[in-house]
């Protein structure tokens, strides 16, 4: 699977957003060492804090089916579909995303015309980690 396959990918799920509030949609998709690949969306709530956003939806889902082992995550968005810019993950969802993640785990950002790569590294530098928990 090319990286820009699996943009391909997250810019299908990016359809499926359900975001009336703020009308900005996400699209996510996840690939899974064995192949496999989840795909998530945002999921917004008239109680806005109970919005799940599109990454922590693929996790969950590829979680929940046993899939623990993540290689790269596309994540994409804009204002009502359009991608125009790159969106990058909110904390809460590096943070769930460092939980499974390997050293090599990417992070791939499309602006609707260059892709630009991260490590979690990158994006969670310090992170808490369950080594902190022990
Ligand atoms: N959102 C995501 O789905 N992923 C992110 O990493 C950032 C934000 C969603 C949540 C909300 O539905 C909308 O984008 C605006 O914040």
């Amino acid at each position: 699977m090319s990286d820009r396959e699996l943009i391909n990918i997250a810019l299908g799920a990016m359809k499926n957003a359900y975001s009336p509030y703020s009308r900005f949609k996400v699209g996510a998709a996840l690939l899974c060492a064995d192949g496999s690949v989840y795909t998530g969306c945002n999921v917004e709530n008239a109680s806005f804090g109970a919005t799940n956003c599109a990454e922590r939806t693929a996790v969950f889902k590829a979680v929940s089916e046993g899939k623990r082992d993540f290689k790269v995550i596309a994540v994409v968005g804009g204002k009502d579909g359009s991608v125009g810019s790159y969106c990058p993950p909110c904390g809460v969802c590096r943070q769930v995303m460092s939980e499974f993640a390997r050293k090599d785990f990417r992070v791939l950002l499309f602006d609707g015309e260059n892709v630009k790569e991260h490590t979690l590294a990158e994006l969670l530098p310090l992170g808490f980690s369950g080594e902190n928990v022990k």
